[in-house]
């Protein structure tokens, strides 16, 4: 996954060419790089590292030019150095190709090339298009979209891909194929890019391109075809958001700024969704009670954070709703002949509504003839557009690599559905699921609580930053929030952590604890069960071993053998997630900090990752 913009316009093209890669840099920094057409010549500079190398490269020394397109590059084919970072030009250098996705065939298509007499410069799956555009281009008579249109028949892969030659500067034309790519349209300019955030400071009007179209942009206006060349009718939508919540808004890094959004991302999802008559308001499923009543099994698909609302969705589904609930990692799903069928209901979670594994395995469901059900955060991506339904989440743009508000409003969403199914199959009444709705609007309260007295939280974290591994340890709902926890740590801290059940503990992790090793354990509160009390004794366990042993609790409950409590409100049993999580984000953030990363780019990740 790879961020791509293009401008055509008026303005001077290196300045809504580097702000649209500023906003895109989430999706990638291993090396960033623009072609700018200038009358009959390209103008290339790309630098591996962050786009301030770019910057910096560039100084004052870009030339005046009206066109041109910029990448920020997560690596794949080929290490994160100059001479890989796109764009990548045909032999006459007055071609010029991005590229987000992989080519799968590309080493065939470099045999062909070079036999011809193309030499390559990089090692990348993307020279290969530059060079099989440029001889198509020159059989098509110049014609750079015919040309394309020829050239992705024989691509396979996922791909967007952007080109520009340098004898038609004005002309940009880009295609995608499981990869995202939206144009926006300004007044006497266009833009194209991966996402509408790398252009909305200059307008709010976008178009989104389906799969495998090709669209030309000029200063005047965009065209679209199908692969074949017939004509495509655009539809356009005002993006309903603005630029600053796209900014880190007085914060120190968007993570930050994230995490103290999160009560209003909590709210903003519940918004509107219990009725006067005690219904949870859900029309966008599209699931008649005849279908909701067919409903056998119910499959969630999701990678990283995702998955693990997903697991949350296992105990509040199954438990109000009594329906059978299998949580997969996306990226498993499709390799093991999975089962499903009509009357299973699939419910695909993903943030970005790009992450490729979560496509891949979507897709697989659906030609089994499951319902997809998607929960996203993105309007019109590519997951709820290939799902027979969306719940949106109401976080906002997210932009952190680290996932956060997003995380919380997924397992809202998670909530709300199995709300919905519960009152729609009879297993809970209206004024049970208004008790239960109730409590969840008092949950933005509550986090907000937590974030005014995170301090004491950020200064103990710092005491633990020489530790080499940290283990977290949860029971029921608290078990995802462990791996949650210890993924936070890993992507921003770079530390060893992992995510334990507190009952799996004697069988096996508990050989890791050394004298000094930190354990974080969520107490389990509001349940039936008696777990506070398995998971006291699992922290008796591995104090005893030498752990020091830092406890989320809520308040008032009867802590043992902590070094240090950590206390959050209290809430029902199931909605301990949305406030044991919070101070494990802050954890891994000050951790982060304290080390010297880079909270908002963390090392070797992306936000989207649009490969498999
Ligand atoms: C990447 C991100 C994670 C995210 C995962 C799934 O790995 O770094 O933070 O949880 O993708 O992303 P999605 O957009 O599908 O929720």
């Amino acid at each position: 996954m790879c961020g791509i913009v293009g401008y055509s316009g008026p303005q001077s093209a290196v300045t809504p060419l580097i702000e649209g890669l500023r906003h895109l840099e989430y999706r990638g920094y291993d090396s960033a790089g623009i072609a700018l057409a200038t009358p009959s010549k390209l103008f290339i500079e790309k630098r591996a590292g962050k786009l301030i190398n770019l910057e910096l490269a560039l100084g004052n020394s870009a030339p005046i030019a009206h066109s041109g397109i910029g990448h920020t590059r997560w690596a794949t084919h080929g290490g994160p150095t100059d001479r890989n970072a796109h764009p990548h030009v045909d032999n006459e250098g007055k071609l010029a190709v991005i590229h987000n996705g992989i080519i799968e065939n590309y080493t065939q298509l470099r045999e062909e090339l070079e036999s011809r007499g193309h030499i390559f410069e990089s090692e990348t799956d993307t020279e290969s298009v530059s060079h099989l555009l440029s001889d198509l281009r020159k059989a098509h008579g110049g014609d750079l979209a015919a040309a394309m249109r020829e050239a992705v028949k024989s691509l396979r892969g996922s791909f967007t891909l952007l080109a520009i030659h340098a004898d038609a500067p004005e002309v940009i034309v880009g295609v995608r194929r499981n990869s995202p790519l939206v144009v926006g349209l300004g007044n006497g300019e266009n833009f194209l890019a991966s996402d509408v955030a790398a252009f909305i400071d200059y307008t709010k009007r976008a178009v989104e391109l389906g799969q495998d179209q090709v669209v030309t942009i000029t200063p005047e206006g965009i065209s679209i075809t199908d692969l074949d060349g017939n004509a495509v009718t655009p539809r356009e939508y005002e993006i309903t958001w603005d630029s600053s919540a796209a900014q880190k808004g007085g914060f120190k890094h968007f993570m930050l700024k994230e995490i103290f959004e999160q009560p209003k991302a909590v709210a903003d999802t519940l918004l509107g969704r219990l009725s006067a008559e005690n219904k949870i308001q859900m029309d966008e499923l599209n699931l008649t009670t005849e279908d909701i009543r067919a409903i056998k099994k119910i499959v969630v698909l999701a990678c990283g954070t995702a998955f693990h609302a997903g697991m949350i969705a296992k105990y509040a589904i199954e438990k109000w709703a009594g329906i059978d609930v299998e949580v997969e990692l996306a990226s498993e799903f499709r390799y093991r002949d999975p089962l499903v069928d009509r009357n299973t209901l699939v419910i695909a979670i993903s943030q970005s509504g790009e992450t490729m594994d979560t496509l891949m395995a979507l897709r697989h469901a659906k030609s089994s003839g499951a319902r997809i059900l998607a929960i996203c955060n993105t309007n019109s991506s590519t997951i709820p557009r290939e799902s027979d339904a969306v719940l949106y989440t109401h976080a906002g743009p997210e932009i952190a690599v680290a996932s956060t508000k997003a995380f919380l409003t997924q397992i809202i969403a998670v909530y709300l559905i199995g709300l919905h199914l519960a009152q729609t199959v009879g297993r809970l009444t209206g004024e049970e699921v208004r008790e239960l709705f109730y409590e969840m609007t008092e949950l933005p309260a509550k986090i907000e609580q937590i974030l005014e007295t995170v301090e004491p939280l950020r200064e103990l974290t710092r005491g633990f930053a020489q530790s080499t591994s940290v283990l977290f340890l949860g029971r029921h709902v608290g078990f995802p929030v462990a791996l949650e926890g210890a993924l936070k740590l890993k992507e921003l801290a770079y530390m060893h952590a992992e995510g334990f059940a507190g009952g799996e503990l004697k069988h096996g992790p508990i050989a890791l604890i050394e004298n000094g090793t930190p354990v974080i354990a969520i107490l389990p509160f509001g349940h039936e069960h008696g777990l506070d009390e398995k998971m006291l004794s699992n922290i008796q366990e591995v104090k005893a071993r030498g752990a020091r042993v830092i406890v989320i609790a809520q308040e008032g409950a009867n802590v043992v053998g902590a070094e240090h409590v950590i206390r959050i409100p209290s809430a029902p049993a199931l909605f301990q997630p949305i406030l044991a999580t919070v101070p494990l984000q802050v954890f891994a953030y000050e951790m982060a900090v304290t080390r010297g990363n880079d909270v908002d780019q963390p090392r070797n990740l992306a936000k989207s990752v649009t490969v498999e």
